[in-house]
């Protein structure tokens, strides 16, 4: 399997490539990123590691040289600032993002390629892809609440003492400020998380702000995130590639579950070697119901200020 990092010079997009080689699943990793020699020093940087990881070509290239790629990962982007929320990005960043799919478009793509963006807005760009690039909907995924997901999960299992792997529960909705926790079906090794000791209300506003905050945290103390979201796209990638269809919280354009139509957002998702396999809608609790609607009109709201007209 061949993947391309559109952005792959960036923490992000580099951090990803990492991720991806440790784990030695893919075959070609192709880092293009507007910055050449950026993209030519983290290429060259992680190739010079590969005869102690795995056996992977790894290399800078172009969009010509993309064409044949099965997956496009989108890093590419502008940063959010500290007190900047996701979607005030917006604005600076669907006009350089629009510029890569036209690149993409123009240099050509396998019909059964997937497009798979992480920059932010992730939503609205996910949106936007499926719009502007005319590839079956299935084809384009968002890592949509991910990263949120893998940091939820970490945090309930340091806070708890518990094993992170052990630990099961959602984050859904938007990735940004109206994402929302799914309590009603959070375990730890198969049992019920909010039947355990110390599991309060309390403890769940806390752990649920930490986790909404954490990448603002993050931002404040090392400038940007990195490592968790590579993370988090090595295992959506690997099981596009290994076609596990695992559910996962990626951002997909929605097709009527939980009501929803016409917006990409993160519901649960069977992934696979095409992309999304189906959405899945499972009972929720009323309030995470009512939840998932205001993330949908949120994301409904933005859409309509920036889709083509
Ligand atoms: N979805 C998520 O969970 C999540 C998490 C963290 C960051 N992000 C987003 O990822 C994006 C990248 O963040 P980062 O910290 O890696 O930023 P960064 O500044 O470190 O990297 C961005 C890279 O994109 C490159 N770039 C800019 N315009 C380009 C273009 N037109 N074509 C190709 N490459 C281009 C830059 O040269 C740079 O190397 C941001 O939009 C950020 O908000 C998303």
């Amino acid at each position: 399997m061949k993947v391309t990092i559109i952005g792959g010079g960036g923490r992000v997009g580099s951090n990803a490539a990492y991720a991806l080689q440790c784990f030695g699943i893919v075959a070609e990793i192709q880092i293009l990123d507007a910055n050449p020699d950026v993209a030519e020093g983290e290429a060259l940087d992680l190739m010079h590691g590969a005869s102690a990881c795995a056996d992977q070509r790894i290399y800078a290239g172009d969009y010509a040289r993309a064409a044949d790629s099965d997956i496009f990962v989108i890093t590419a982007g502008l940063r959010r600032k500290p007190d900047e929320s996701r979607l005030d990005l917006i604005n600076r960043n669907v006009a350089l993002f629009d510029g890569i799919l036209s690149s993409i478009k123009a240099a050509g793509f396998r019909k059964d390629a997937l497009i798979f963006v992480v920059s932010n807005p992730v939503d609205i760009l996910t949106q936007l892809a499926v719009v502007r690039l005319g590839l079956p909907w299935k084809q384009v995924l968002g890592l949509g609440t991910m990263l949120d997901t893998a940091r939820f999960r970490s945090l309930i299992a340091s806070s708890l003492n518990l094993a992170p792997t052990q630990v099961k529960a959602l984050i859904l909705g938007e990735h940004g400020d109206t994402m929302f926790p799914v309590w009603s079906s959070a375990t730890a090794a198969g049992l019920p998380l909010d039947k355990f000791p110390g599991v309060t209300p309390t403890f769940q506003t806390q752990v649920f702000e930490r986790t909404k905050t954490s990448g603002a945290e993050v931002i404040r103390r090392k400038g940007g995130a990195g490592w968790a979201v590579g993370m988090t796209i090595a295992e959506t990638v690997h099981c596009i590639a290994l076609d596990k269809k695992q559910l996962l919280p990626v951002s997909s354009l929605q097709q009527g579950k939980y009501g929803l139509r016409d917006v990409c957002i993160s519901v649960p998702t069977i992934v696979g070697r095409g992309g999304v396999v189906e959405q899945v809608e499972i009972p929720l609790w009323p309030k995470e119901q009512q939840a998932l609607q205001a993330s949908a009109r949120a994301l409904g709201e933005i859409w309509q200020k920036v889709r083509p007209k």
